[in-house]
């Protein structure tokens, strides 16, 4: 049986006197939906951007797909899909010509990148919307954009970071169809969301506080564990737990 997709132990990051990401550890398998959850400010991006082979860590070790975020960074930006925080696709373009800069990058074969193109504008719902610049379309349409440019090259591991801000709650439910679409063939998603009605739908769950993990595990573990009952809701189990950490 092939190993985890994710694999991070002791994983920390200092900026300064501060330490944004203080040793964690978990392991996230092939296909599945992981979940990153935490207040603004717990460190969920500089984790993300750590796995993705951007930023390097301070000390301890992170693996994705079997190679080290330390020593095989460029492997790992071959192998994953990153739509990060920030919207970072150029805004004079098309949106066309943004997935075809992707697919550049990429180095797809051009049978393939047309392929791929076609494949993207239809799951993204934006066919149609091909020669729309992409500063012209609206925050939902841009997110949309965003996620097709990230699995374009059908990325083993992929890493979402807020996803879904300011996305309509329909297109929010066709982007998580696509998310457990790609985890059906195998895709590892690595997700933070502030909606708990997505969270719920991730197949285990980390939460973040003050860089420390302070819960980990399926959405129904940590109802019980934490409110007593399957039937709490996440946010209940969100801020039991945060408080379980401030009071620690
Ligand atoms: N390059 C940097 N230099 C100094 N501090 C940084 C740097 N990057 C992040 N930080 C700090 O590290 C902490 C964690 O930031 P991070 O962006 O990971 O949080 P987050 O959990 O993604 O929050 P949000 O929900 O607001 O996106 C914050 O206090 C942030 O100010
Ligand atoms: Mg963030």
């Amino acid at each position: 049986m092939a190993g985890p997709s994710i694999v991070v132990k002791d994983l920390t990051k200092t900026f300064g006197a501060f330490t944004a990401v203080d040793h964690i550890s978990f392991d996230v398998a092939k296909g599945e939906i992981f979940g990153f959850l935490g207040p603004n400010g717990a460190g969920k991006s500089t984790t993300i951007r750590m796995l993705c082979g951007i930023l390097r860590p301070t000390s301890g070790e992170g693996a994705v797909g079997g190679f080290s975020v330390s020593t095989h960074s460029e492997d790992i930006k071959k192998i994953i899909g990153y739509m990060s925080q920030k919207f970072t696709l150029y805004s004079d373009l098309t949106v066309g010509e943004n997935i075809d800069f992707h697919g550049g990058i990429r180095r797809l074969p051009p049978a393939l990148k047309a392929e791929r193109k076609r494949w993207v504008l239809k799951m993204a719902g934006l066919e149609g919307r091909e020669s729309a610049l992409t500063r012209e379309l609206s925050g939902g349409w841009k997110q949309r954009l965003a996620l097709g440019c990230a699995i374009l090259h059908r990325p083993e591991v992929l890493f979402l970071d807020e996803p879904t801000a300011s996305v309509d709650p329909v297109s929010r439910r066709d982007f998580w169809d696509l998310i457990y679409e790609l985890s059906g063939q195998g895709t590892t998603t690595f997700i933070t969301s502030h909606y708990m009605d997505e969270v719920e739908r991730c197949h285990r769950i980390a939460i973040i506080y003050a860089g420390a993990i302070i819960a980990l595990g399926s959405p129904r573990e940590l109802k019980v564990r934490f409110a007593g009952t399957e039937s709490a809701s996440l946010e209940q189990v969100f801020v039991a737990a945060i408080r379980q950490a401030r009071t620690a």
